[in-house]
């Protein structure tokens, strides 16, 4: 039986700032963001959206009425959490008018936990193949007005409908998960911006990811050949490269040249709209066959989620026939282009007016956020 991504849809609001601006504004030369970092644009967060918006929007352009009649579990990966007792998503499932008979459960590892959500929703349909698992991943990545984070933020949501006979990719089984406890990446309960030791997590991470590829390798006497392209968890786009670049240093140059074309494909998304934490790896999945079109049924992709704290996982699909008829590239197209641009000043406004750490009642503008979902703010300490 194949189980695997059957749909998958892709939001991040209408506001983006060009990193030239923030690099001119934080006396940087603009090519170390573009080229040094990797990323060009980062979606801006308006106070309207959160990870249940967000995550909503991205469930609603996927399921039909039909679809949300099937659904027996919703699953929310985050670690922007809007509550630290109720799953986002409860508010998801109501977003969306899911009947009241499902399961609903938030998780959470750091940017990882989207792939454990998609590896527990295989569980589900593996033991009652008529399920159909929605997995949301929603994130708001922020590091921080001013520090060296602050270029790899960015924000927005995938959804993903998991089910037997994918159209997109059947997942295989064999899969490699790596942990260990380190402190490279961490968010207190207090803080709504993440404390990172930024150095030391890009080495971690090429270093988990070594460690999921070789025993992988291992375990399947696979080698790059038996692969289409290699999609990695994007922070930034430079962090493909050089996780990339660590494991082609011992092969032939034509392979090395393959994955590196191949990861180009996988980063376009990511260098218009930042990290998206839990959704990275799947937006990067996403622009590959979005951008690649030589790419055919049979395929095999590799993908490597990180989440720190730290847990890696090393697995693979095989590309399915229709995945072409059932992605909707030209909504993602759409939804990029008509972002608007917002100066570095209004940026930093935008960064603080999110709700936070507050019991007030808050009354949030919503006439410039078109969105079908939006926050209105807070009353009685509950998010409306
Ligand atoms: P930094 O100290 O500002 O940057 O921090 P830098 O000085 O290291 O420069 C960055 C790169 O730009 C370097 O290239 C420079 O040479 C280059 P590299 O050596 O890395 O190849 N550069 C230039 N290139 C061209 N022209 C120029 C120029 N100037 C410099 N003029 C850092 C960078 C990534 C550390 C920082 O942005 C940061 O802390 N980011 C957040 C942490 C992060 O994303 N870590 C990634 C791994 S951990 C992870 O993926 C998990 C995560 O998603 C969270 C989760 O799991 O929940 C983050």
């Amino acid at each position: 039986m194949q189980i695997g991504i059957d749909k998958i849809g892709f939001y991040t609001p209408s506001l983006y700032l060009d990193l030239v601006d923030l690099a001119h504004a934080r006396n940087e030369e603009p090519d170390k963001y573009l080229i040094g970092i990797g990323q060009e644009k980062q979606a801006v967060i308006p106070a309207t959206q959160d990870i249940v918006t967000m995550g909503a929007s991205a469930a609603d352009q996927i399921l039909t009425e039909e679809d949300k009649k099937d659904i027996s579990t919703v699953i929310v990966a985050t670690e922007s959490g809007v509550d630290n007792s109720k799953a986002a998503a409860i508010y998801v499932k109501q977003l969306l008018g899911l009947d009241n008979f499902v399961r609903t459960v938030e998780l959470k590892e750091a940017c990882y936990s989207g792939t454990a959500a998609i590896q527990f929703a295989r569980g589900l349909v593996n033991l009652n193949d008529k399920e159909k698992v929605l997995v949301i991943t929603a994130d708001i990545a922020r590091y921080g007005i001013g520090t060296p984070g602050e270029v790899t933020q960015g924000g927005g949501a995938i959804a993903m409908l998991i089910s037997v006979n994918p159209r997109v990719l059947a997942i295989e089984n064999q899969s490699v998960s790596y942990t260990d406890d380190i402190m490279d990446f961490w968010r207190p309960l207090y803080r709504s911006e993440a404390l990172v030791d930024g150095k030391y997590s890009t080495n971690v991470y090429i270093d988990f990811f070594n460690k999921c590829w070789n025993r992988y390798s291992e375990i399947t006497d696979r080698s790059f050949d038996d692969f289409s392209a290699l999609i990695f968890h994007l922070p930034f786009t430079k962090m493909g490269k050089k996780a990339l670049d660590s494991v082609m240093e011992k092969e032939p140059e034509n392979i090395a040249n393959h994955f590196g074309t191949q990861l180009k494909f996988s980063q376009q998304l990511s260098r218009q709209v930042g990290n998206l934490y839990t959704g990275s790896l799947y937006m990067s999945f996403l622009s590959l066959l979005q951008f690649n079109s030589e790419l055919v049924a049979g395929n095999r992709i590799g993908l490597f989620s990180y989440g720190s704290g730290a847990e890696g996982e090393f697995y693979s699909g095989i590309l399915q026939n229709e995945y072409g008829d059932v992605i909707d590239f030209e909504n993602i197209e759409t939804m990029l282009n008509n972002r608007t641009k917002v100066s570095v000043a209004d940026y930093e406004t935008i960064f603080n007016s999110q709700i936070g750490y507050t019991s007030t009642d808050v009354v949030l503008d919503t006439s410039n956020d078109k969105s079908k979902y939006v926050l209105s703010g807070q009353k009685d300490q509950q998010r409306q």
